[in-house]
This record gives structure tokens, C-alpha cells and sequence, in this order.
């Protein structure tokens, strides 16, 4: 259960006074946005805070219209916040390729030409992964030949037509299973075509678009662990081999459930040691809801802790210059859609009206001194 947008702005106020978490005084205002304030005014130059924009997916089953298109309030936050914007749905094969000969651009053709009016940058998501692909390619019973020319055809298309749109592209998403193993199981490329479909759908996305940085992005990559150490090392692979691998991203997908991963900057470093980039590219923080769905104020306290954290170690690490939220209003997040019980996971209310994470990343992005 989500709380009510009446105990939601209310609790806002108190929620405020956390003593944790510094606030400054103009934040006590629910609502009301002024170009001054806003999280992408704060960032350092050069440095772009993102957030992903709302749409297919999880939103075809909830009781609202398409939220990119429809709610103007959302609109005009999306615009007024934020330096970057990725299609949370809206690129991934399942909305973008829906039949074999058939492309459905228009609503990525919308969030492109949305950033370009609002001098925003865009993440590209995604190219090569194992989950919401189209009926029509997992059960296609396709020949290796045909997937290897699907796949050639795709990347070039939807690579192509954004090219110079498209600042950063997952293309490889979620390719290690936790224990660093590629998923050869459920990735239909992998377990078809082998590992070496990897390097081909970077080379094909660099022919594509080659100013486009190229990225792999996958969760709980946050810390040095199984799954972090396989990317490391399938990179150095690449990189040896001249493949056009620019980036590696963290999604951050975070619950205060669970410790924060605090070794995120060792990590990263790791990463920007091989002079690749580095991003964060899905942060939220979700929480178990008390009864009646009000978070408690140690709740959101450490939730501001943690989105500061994570912001903190991308803005220590050269080479992080992209920091994406999963959605930035409680109103359209996954998280209650997935876990039962969880939710309030973004930085405000449902009502667009700021918790305390959205006041401490303001502040630490104004603060921030980068080389
Ligand atoms: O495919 C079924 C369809 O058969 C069914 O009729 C329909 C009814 O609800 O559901 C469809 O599945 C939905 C799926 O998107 C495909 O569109 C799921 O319910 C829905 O929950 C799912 O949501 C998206 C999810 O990716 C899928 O993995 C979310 O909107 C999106 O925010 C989320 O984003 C991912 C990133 O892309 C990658 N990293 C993790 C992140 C969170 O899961």
C-alpha cells in the first residue's frame, strides 16, 4: 500500500526534521518547482543526473494513462529536474520490435525529441538481454544464421536511427547470473549464438553510432563480487580484442533491508582504471512499508542516506558522469508492482512533493567540486 497523497505531503513535513539529513529551508515547500532549485541546476558541469522516463512495462497494468504522455505535472518535473532521461520500456525489443517486420518507434521518437527540447541527454536501454523480448523471437524457433541477422538488424536500426540522439547505450544488459556465470539459460543470444554475439552487438552498435558510448549494465555489480570480477575480466577481453567497449554501469537497485554496498567506489575505480566510464544507471531504494504505508522517518533517513552514498561514490570516481534514478515519483515505481509489501523506493511522493533523499542529492550535487 502506498500512502495517500494527503499522508504523504503531511508526512513530508515531518519527515523533514530527521536530524541526519541536513535540509535546507526552501525544501519544506511541497510543491511548486523553480528552475533555481532543481537537481540538474545543482550538478556540476558536465556531470548528468538522470532519471528513467515512465511508460510500458509494469505501467500497462496499472489503473493510469501512459505517464510520459498524459501527466503534465510529471511533464514538467521530468523537464525541470533532470540533465538525462532513459526510456525505462519504451526501447527494450518487446515495445520497440513487436512482430518480426514490424518497429514501433513513436513513443521512443517522443523521449528523444522530449531531451532534445529540454537540452536533456539520453541512455539507451537496451540491446542484448534475456527478458522482455517478443513472443514472436523467443519462440520463433529461429536458425543461428537468422538470430545472428535479427539481432545485426535490430541494433543497426534502432541504433541508427538515434544516432548523435543517444549519449550512452546499454547494450549488453544483465549477461551474469550472481555467481559470475554468462546466462546461457535464459539469454536466448547467449545460449544460441555463444559469447562471441557479445563483441559483434558492440561492433554493430558502434558502426551504428559511433559516438554513442557503449556500456554493459547489470545489478549487483554495485560491490567487488563474483558478478563485478566477471565483468572486469570479460572487458579486459575485449578491450584486448579492440571491441568497443566505453562503459560499465551499476543499476543500484537498493534496499534498506540490506547493508549499503559500500565498497560501490572501490569498484568503480576498478573500472575507470581500464579508462572505461563508469554510471550509475537505476537507482532506487526501497523499503518495507509499515502498516498503513507510511514510511517512519529512520526509514527515509537512511534511504537519503543510501541515494547519497551511491551519488557521492560516482562523483569520486573519474569517468562517472552519468547518474540515473529508476523513476523520481513514488506514483509509477516498479517496486510495489514487484515486491509485495515495499514501495516509497524513489526520491518523492506521489504527489511529485520532495522526501529527504531528493534534498540531500540537491545538496551534495551543489556542493560537489570535480576536477
Ligand atoms: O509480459 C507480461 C504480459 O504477458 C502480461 O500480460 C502483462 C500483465 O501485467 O505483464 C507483462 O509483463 C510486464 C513486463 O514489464 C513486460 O512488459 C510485467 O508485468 C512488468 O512488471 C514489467 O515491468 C518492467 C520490468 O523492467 C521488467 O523486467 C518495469 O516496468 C521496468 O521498470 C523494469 O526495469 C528493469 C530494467 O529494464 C533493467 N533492470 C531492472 C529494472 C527493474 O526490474
Amino acid at each position: 500500500m502506498k500512502p495517500t497523497r494527503l499522508a504523504a505531503a503531511a508526512f513530508t513535513a515531518v519527515a523533514l526534521s530527521v536530524p541526519l539529513i541536513p535540509v535546507a529551508a526552501a525544501d519544506v515547500q511541497p510543491l511548486g518547482h523553480t528552475r533555481k532549485d532543481t537537481l540538474r541546476q545543482a550538478a556540476p558541469r558536465g556531470f548528468f543526473i538522470g532519471t528513467a522516463v515512465a511508460g510500458g512495462g509494469h505501467h500497462e497494468s496499472q489503473p493510469y494513462p501512459d505517464p510520459f504522455t498524459s501527466d503534465r505535472e510529471y511533464r514538467k518535473v521530468l523537464a525541470a529536474e533532470f540533465g538525462s532521461v532513459s526510456a525505462e520500456n519504451q526501447m527494450k525489443w518487446e515495445y520497440i520490435h513487436p512482430e518480426r517486420d514490424r518497429y514501433n518507434f513513436g513513443m521512443a521518437d517522443k523521449i528523444v525529441r522530449f531531451a532534445k527540447q529540454n537540452r536533456q541527454v539520453v541512455r539507451g536501454h537496451t540491446l542484448l538481454w534475456h527478458s522482455q523480448n517478443p513472443a514472436w523471437l523467443e519462440q520463433g524457433g529461429f536458425s543461428k544464421a537468422e538470430l545472428r541477422s535479427i539481432l545485426r538488424d535490430h541494433v543497426k536500426k534502432v541504433v541508427g536511427r538515434y544516432r548523435g540522439s543517444v549519449q550512452q547505450w546499454d547494450v549488453a544488459n544483465e549477461i551474469f547470473t550472481d555467481t559470475g556465470e554468462l546466462r546461457t539459460t535464459d539469454n536466448i543470444w547467449l545460449r544460441e549464438l555463444g559469447p562471441d554475439i557479445i563483441a559483434d552487438a558492440f561492433r554493430w552498435a558502434h558502426e551504428a553510432d559511433p559516438g554513442a558510448k557503449l556500456f554493459f549494465n547489470d545489478y549487483g555489480v554495485e560491490s567487488v563480487n563474483a558478478k563485478s570480477d566477471a565483468y572486469l575480466a570479460l572487458i579486459k577481453r575485449l578491450r584486448a580484442q579492440r571491441v568497443p567497449v566505453h562503459g560499465f554501469s551499476a543499476q543500484a537497485h537498493l534496499s534498506i533491508r540490506y547493508g549499503f554496498p559500500g565498497d560501490l567506489e572501490t569498484n568503480l575505480r576498478r573500472f575507470s582504471a581500464l579508462g572505461l566510464d563508469t554510471a550509475i544507471t537505476e537507482l532506487d531504494v526501497r523499503m518495507d512499508l509499515p502498516e498503513g504505508g507510511v514510511p517512519t522517518e529512520a526509514q527515509l533517513a537512511q534511504q537519503a542516506d543510501y541515494y547519497n552514498r551511491t551519488l557521492t561514490a560516482c562523483l569520486n570516481v573519474e569517468g562517472c558522469d552519468s547518474f540515473t534514478i529508476w523513476g523520481f515519483t513514488d506514483k509509477y515505481s516498479w517496486v510495489p508492482v514487484f515486491f509485495q509489501g515495499q514501495g516509497a523506493a524513489t526520491v518523492m511522493w506521489e504527489d511529485f512533493s520532495r522526501k529527504p533523499a531528493y534534498s540531500t542529492l540537491r545538496s551534495t550535487l551543489a556542493g560537489a567540486s570535480r576536477r
